[in-house]
């Protein structure tokens, strides 16, 4: 027996990679998952992967970027659950390019997404968190959230933003029963890099992922279910995850 057996966690960016994975390590710890994303049918058969292997899983599909989007979610969620243990604002991209070459389309994009996606999610479920006086929310950030590369600029200063409302939000309600837990990985699998605006750093990625050895959506998800498997007490504010192999 889990001590999150029946909880109720949602996993945004569950399409795909570490969403993904997580959703599915949650449910073999008998959490009550629901999946959001915006590709449907992806949560459809992720959703179909759970129930198979005896788990619960529903998907309501949102974007992260429509605050209405989110919130519907959320309800739908209270709705059918009656609370909301955890999330993980987890949706992110990355079409990373030099601000010289003035892709501002992209970077208003990962603001949407990596910034406000994570404050709609949390604006959606606090609420409810604080009607329960409990709850565990957790935002992914990225080893771009300590540190800035060139090339990355944006896609660093959202990370960078999420680990500080993270830890304002931490101290604001610490008092209230509820936890907030950074995750920050390093390279990780997954369909982010496909995105890179640059095709020198996309290069660059794809020959690390290649000739390194890159951590898997699951590793992350471990991480993940560290932080939610922890005692009421014991709040895991960052953790932060690298390849072993990767130096920056
Ligand atoms: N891979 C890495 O090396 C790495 C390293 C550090 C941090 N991270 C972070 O990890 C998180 C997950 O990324 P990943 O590596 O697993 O990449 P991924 O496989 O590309 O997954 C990204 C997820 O975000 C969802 N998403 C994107 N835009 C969205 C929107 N507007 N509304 C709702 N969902 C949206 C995608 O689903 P839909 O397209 O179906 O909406 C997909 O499920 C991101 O926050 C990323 O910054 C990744």
């Amino acid at each position: 027996m889990s001590v999150l057996s029946d909880s109720v966690a949602v996993v945004t960016g569950a399409s795909s990679g570490i969403g993904h994975a997580t959703a599915v390590e949650l449910a073999k710890h008998n959490v009550k998952v629901v999946v959001c994303a915006r590709r449907a049918d992806r949560l459809e058969s992720l959703v179909k992967e759970i129930l198979d292997a005896g788990g619960h899983a529903l998907a309501f599909p949102c974007d992260v970027t429509d605050r209405s989007q989110v919130e519907g979610a959320i309800e739908k969620t209270i709705a059918t659950f009656g609370r909301i243990d955890s999330i993980i604002n987890n949706a992110g991209v990355m079409p990373i390019s030099r601000i010289e070459d003035l892709h501002v389309d992209a970077w208003e994009r990962m603001v949407d997404v990596n910034i406000k996606g994570v404050l709609y999610g949390i604006a959606a479920v606090l609420p409810q968190m604080m009607r329960q006086g409990s709850g565990h929310i957790i935002n992914v950030s990225s080893v771009a959230g300590r540190r800035v590369f060139p090339g990355g600029s944006v896609y660093c200063a959202t990370k960078w933003a999420v680990h500080a409302l993270s830890e304002g939000l931490r101290a604001e309600m610490a008092s209230k029963n509820i936890r907030v837990t950074i995750i920050a990985p390093g390279i990780v699998r997954t369909e982010l890099a496909e995105h890179v605006r640059d095709d020198g750093t996309k290069d660059r990625i794809q020959t690390m992922l290649r000739e390194g050895e890159p951590l898997e959506s699951v590793d992350i998800a471990h991480a993940v279910l560290y932080a939610m498997q922890s005692p009421a007490h014991v709040g895991i504010n960052e953790i932060l995850v690298r390849p072993t192999s990767q130096e920056p």
